[in-house]
């Protein structure tokens, strides 16, 4: 038996890279309630693989751009996804749209991390719209994946004031931060059977969730 019997397994889904990866490496080898079966990318050579590799994770590359569809391509991902068996799939700065067979398949067992206040900014380039907005305060946003791109339930949220001498890129790096505190909070949650989807509606500690946990 290992130290990880009886840990929810995950499997995490990066394209790029992987600091949220690590977040969620650095907290199971600190005792965290979940543990890493792989790490799965769809882009070659990025640095999330080597993070896994150092922290002996296995890894997997399905580069979409061998595929001819979206559809042939998330078959392939599922596949290789479930020949994990894991409980929970979380995408960690995975920049893929799904298909709805994919998230559908996935449906109640699947995390992604957003870096906006959802349901504001959904989408790319958060960071910069945030700016032009003229928000005071923005942050990242944790929900379940759902059909709807970034529209899913949202489970928690961190939130970071806007300075008035932001860039985008000192923004950005504000936000990343507190998503490194955020993701490994909610996987655990998850492992500790906290956290449930049902019709849409999240469940935390048994009574559905008014709105989102600010942490
Ligand atoms: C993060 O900002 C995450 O919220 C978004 O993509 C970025 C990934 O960063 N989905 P990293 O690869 O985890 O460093």
């Amino acid at each position: 038996m290992t130290g990880n019997a009886g840990k929810l397994p995950v499997v995490v889904l990066i394209s790029g890279n992987g600091s949220n990866l690590q977040a969620l490496i650095d907290a199971a080898a600190d005792g965290a309630p979940f543990t890493i079966k792989a790490v799965i990318s769809n882009r070659p050579g990025v640095h999330g693989l080597e993070r896994a590799s150092t922290a002996g994770i296995p890894t997997c590359i399905v580069d979409h751009t061998g595929f001819p569809d979206r559809d042939s391509f998330d078959a392939a991902l599922a596949e290789k996804i479930e020949t994990y068996n894991p409980r929970l799939v979380v995408l960690a700065g995975f920049m893929r749209i799904l298909t709805n067979g994919f998230v559908n398949r996935f449906a109640g067992r699947m995390l992604n991390i957003h870096p906006s206040l959802l349901p504001a900014f959904q989408g790319l380039h958060t960071h910069r719209r945030a700016l032009q907005a003229g928000v005071t305060e923005h942050g990242a946003s944790v929900h379940f994946v759902t059909g709807e791109l970034d529209g899913g339930p949202v489970i928690a949220q961190v939130r970071v004031a806007v300075r008035e001498d932001d860039s985008e890129s000192s923004l950005a790096a504000r936000v990343l931060a507190r998503e490194h505190e955020l993701l490994p909070q909610v996987v655990a949650w998850y492992a500790q059977d906290k956290l449930a989807l049902h019709d849409e509606q999240v469940w935390f500690d048994g009574t559905p969730l008014q709105a989102p946990i600010q942490c």
